[in-house]
């Protein structure tokens, strides 16, 4: 067929990318995904999509992969790296990777003629917010190398946009968190760091304990509070602000507006396994504001966006399926 839309996928294969894939193909998408698999999985990229193992600042390949075809849709780049702890040891690794990728993709956008383009953005561009819940107009501080890096992606999109009229849409996530309902895939990084898996790995008994990172936070419990949204949520919010990109760029915060407790977390997976958590409280975590929750009113009112995940303890059931099932994730780390 020649009238489906071709889009471009970088970080395809890791797994807020991977749930997007799935629902870009779901829609009849022609996707093609680029990751270098350093943290993504071959395997979570669907048999429906073609897969080019390639880094998304590798100017060859991007030449080569956009310059196969006319007429793409849209790159949407998730490729990154992402951790915000790891950040704050290696500064100038995640500066220059993570921004130097962006720019060398929105680049070869322009001299291919790509029109739109969707950023994998972050709630970590608000470093320690003075306003709950955080609109899209939250002054941007970013409390780490990680989220300044995502920061100047953004700042470029906007020249892009200025000057060669490339439309973008800039996602802030909050919490992404759970699988696919349909347990074809999950989420899998080594290291996990992330709450909900490693919750559900001490409910399974894989990890002796989970430790709390502080409860003598200014929150109701003491422990911080989080916005959590369901990746397969987040999926639906990318092809619907894509669908807002004829005319002009959007930015959105995606989140629930609605924040958890790190011990309400432990409560909700102890309901849905049906097993106690181990866990004991250590010092606190550097960094963490105590409480991150979003505004995501202007994605529903211009969108109609409305999560079908809105409650934790589904959330977490997805996240518990996936891992229940695949202890291993996907079997290659
Ligand atoms: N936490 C623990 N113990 C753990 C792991 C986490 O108590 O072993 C706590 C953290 O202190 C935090 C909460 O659980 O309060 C959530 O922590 P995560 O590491 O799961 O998520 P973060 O909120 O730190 O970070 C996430 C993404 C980042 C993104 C950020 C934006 O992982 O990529 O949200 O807010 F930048």
């Amino acid at each position: 067929m020649t009238d489906r839309r071709r889009v471009l996928v970088t970080g395809g294969a890791g797994y807020v990318g991977s749930h997007v894939v799935l629902a870009l193909a779901a829609r009849g998408d022609h996707v093609v995904v680029l990751d270098d698999l350093r943290q993504g999985h071959r395997a979570a990229v669907p048999p429906q999509a073609e897969f080019v193992q390639a880094s998304a600042g590798d100017r060859e390949a991007l030449d080569r992969v956009l310059g196969a075809h006319d007429g793409w849709h849209a790159v949407l780049h998730f490729a990154a790296l992402s951790l915000v702890g790891e950040s704050m040891r290696e500064p100038y690794r995640y500066l220059g990777e993570n921004a130097g990728d962006g720019f060398a993709l929105i680049d070869a956008c322009v001299r291919h003629g790509v029109p739109r383009f969707v950023l994998s953005s972050t709630a970590a561009l608000f470093g320690l917010p003075k306003t709950i819940p955080i609109t899209e107009d939250a002054p941007v501080d970013p409390g780490s190398p990680y989220g300044e890096s995502k920061w100047m992606i953004e700042r470029a999109l906007l020249w892009a946009d200025r000057l060669h009229g490339l439309r973008s849409a800039c996602l802030r996530y909050f919490n992404a968190a759970g699988a696919d309902p349909g347990g074809r895939i999950g989420e899998d990084h080594a290291p996990e760091t992330h709450l909900i898996p490693l919750v559900i790995d001490a409910a399974l008994g894989r990890r002796p304990t989970l430790d709390v990172f502080g409860d003598d936070y200014p929150t109701p419990d003491g422990t911080c509070v989080r916005d959590y949204v369901h990746v397969s949520d987040l999926a639906e919010a990318h092809l619907l602000a894509l669908d807002q990109l004829g005319t002009r760029s959007v930015v959105y915060n995606l989140g629930n507006g609605r924040g958890y407790s790190v011990r309400e977390v432990i409560a909700a997976v102890e309901a849905v396994t049906g097993r106690s958590v181990p866990y004991r409280v250590v010092a606190r975590r550097a960094g963490d504001p105590a409480v991150l929750v979003a505004s995501s009113e202007r994605i529903r009112a211009e969108t109609g966006w409305t999560p079908r995940f809105s409650d934790l303890q589904d959330m977490v059931r997805t996240a518990w399926l996936w891992r229940e099932a695949n202890p291993h994730g996907f079997g290659d780390r």
